[in-house]
């Protein structure tokens, strides 16, 4: 059953692609699948490989009903091919191509850009799951540990969506791209994986939720614009990866959140009001909020590097190609062509900061950044109406999308949280109050202490409203030593 909602559990792969019949694809990825393990033996999850994790597993790709919870050894979680139900006779929906039957072959001519597209999708998702490797060990709580296994696998699962694609749909150099995804690490000076962001460290805890909460949700993006693309197995595959991309934002935005509703607990019980009161309110064994306003603007500040240049004609090509869309490019009202509009973009202009219109099909980059911020935005307000509850003042805010930034137009200047334009002396004097210092590291690293009895928390986080698959609160989500 090729584009079923059910998944065939039979062989070593599920799958909802009818893999049982695709006798060349099956063998490439059953070779390809040692390698994998070793990967996730190597590279995941440090020194929990034998533990039982309460997991999801995706039994069907229908919305309302895919996920089985279970423990499950991670080596042997059920990773598969999943694609979202076929639409019939869908059309490409932008670009030159726009109106004709969607493609179910990549056309020729967009071999060596889908190819690019599918190698730099694929590539984050290992990466991460090597940046996040050593913070098993630091886990707040068995239902934090849960949460960051779950992303893990998933972004394994990812992998294996971009790695059927390219090995379905790209032969030879699909199968090469596949080998190469394994090769490299994050991080690593020979080989690093391909983006800024995804070489970077996350060091403690604090990091992982800022990392879920922005650079997954860069993630969410780029899939958005990808689910759009006329070349259909891509657009559904993408299609299911953004069902479990929501788990890994909710991660991020309640991390922080209850990081936050610690930290406005502890300060009122102890008769704090002063936010800025550093020195008391870490003597508390919580999280000050400046901190957590300097770890916002790096992560803000990496993670927008990741859309890469503000004009591009890489991007004005995939879409014009139909291969990679705006966001919700479905629901946006205009010709869907763009040949004769303009975008206001943001721009390093004689070392200043101006704006300009710019032809629509080469600022794609930027719209779907400005997308991006609004959807950040939403949930830093979230976070703001918890610290207004507590009667705390204090404010985050996302930085000027011109501060710290390492490509695109701003990479040329140097700006202060608010966006205006300073010089390089004075962004260095202000570097420790605008971004995590080396007292801030270290504080945050010496709260990483794990904790690992059922239904207990770490004391600069607040238990969770609702237990994952409504357990309760002394459910024992993974079983270190079973
Ligand atoms: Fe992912
Ligand atoms: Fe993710």
């Amino acid at each position: 059953m090729p584009d079923g909602m059910n998944v065939d559990y039979d062989g070593l792969i599920p799958n909802n692609v009818g893999l049982a019949e695709d006798a060349r694809v099956k063998k490439a990825l059953e070779t390809w699948h040692p390698g994998y393990i070793d990967w996730w033996k190597d590279m995941g999850p440090e020194g929990f490989q034998e533990a039982l994790v309460y997991l999801r597993t995706a039994v069907s790709v229908d919305p309302k009903g895919w996920a089985r919870f279970d423990y499950v050894k991670m080596p042997e979680y059920k990773w598969g091919i999943l694609l979202a139900p076929k639409v019939e006779n869908r059309l490409i929906g932008f670009g030159q191509h726009k109106g004709e039957p969607a493609w179910q072959e990549i056309p020729g001519e967009y071999r060596g850009m889908l190819r690019r597209l599918m190698v730099i999708q694929g590539d984050t998702e290992p990466a991460s799951v090597e940046q996040q490797r050593h913070l098993g060990k630091t886990a707040p709580s068995l239902y934090d540990l849960r949460n960051l296994f779950q992303v893990n696998v998933e972004e394994g699962r990812h992998l294996w969506a971009m790695v059927y694609l390219l090995q379905k749909y790209l032969g030879k150099d699909g199968r090469e791209e596949a080998e190469e995804l394994l090769n490299r690490r994050s991080g690593n000076a020979d080989s690093p994986r391909m983006l800024g962001a995804f070489n970077e460290a996350t060091p403690d805890w604090v990091s992982f939720f800022m990392f879920t909460f922005f650079t997954d949700r860069d993630g969410k993006m780029q899939l958005e614009a990808l689910a759009q693309s006329g070349f259909d197995p891509l657009s559904r595959t993408c299609r299911f990866m953004l069902t479990e991309e929501a788990h890994h934002m909710f991660v991020g935005e309640t991390g922080v959140q209850r990081i936050i509703e610690r930290t406005c607990e502890a300060m009122k019980a102890a008769g704090i009001s002063d936010p800025t009161d550093v020195e008391r309110i870490r003597a508390l064994g919580v999280v000050d909020l400046p901190t957590l306003q300097r770890k916002m603007n790096l992560h803000f500040s990496l993670t927008l590097d990741l859309f890469g240049n503000e004009v591009s004609t890489n991007a004005a090509n995939a879409y014009n190609a139909g291969m990679k869309g705006r966001y919700r490019e479905d629901k946006i009202e205009d010709d869907h062509r763009l040949l004769d509009a303009t975008y206001p973009v943001l721009r390093c202009i004689d070392g200043q900061i101006a704006q300009e219109a710019v032809p629509a099909l080469s600022a794609l980059n930027m719209r779907l950044r400005d997308d991006y911020v609004q959807d950040c935005q939403g949930g830093v307000n979230r976070w703001n109406k918890a610290i207004e509850k507590a009667g705390i003042q204090f404010r985050l805010t996302l930085p000027h999308v011109a501060f710290n930034r390492r490509i695109g137009e701003f990479s040329r200047l140097h700006a202060d949280p608010e966006g205006r334009v300073i010089d390089a002396a004075t962004f260095a004097a202000n570097h420790d109050r605008w971004l995590p210092n080396a007292d801030d590291n270290l504080y945050i690293t010496g709260l990483m202490k794990p904790v690992d009895a059922a239904g207990a928390y770490a004391g600069w986080i607040a238990a969770p409203k609702v237990g994952i698959d409504n357990k309760p609160g002394h459910f024992e989500y993974v079983k270190i030593w079973n």
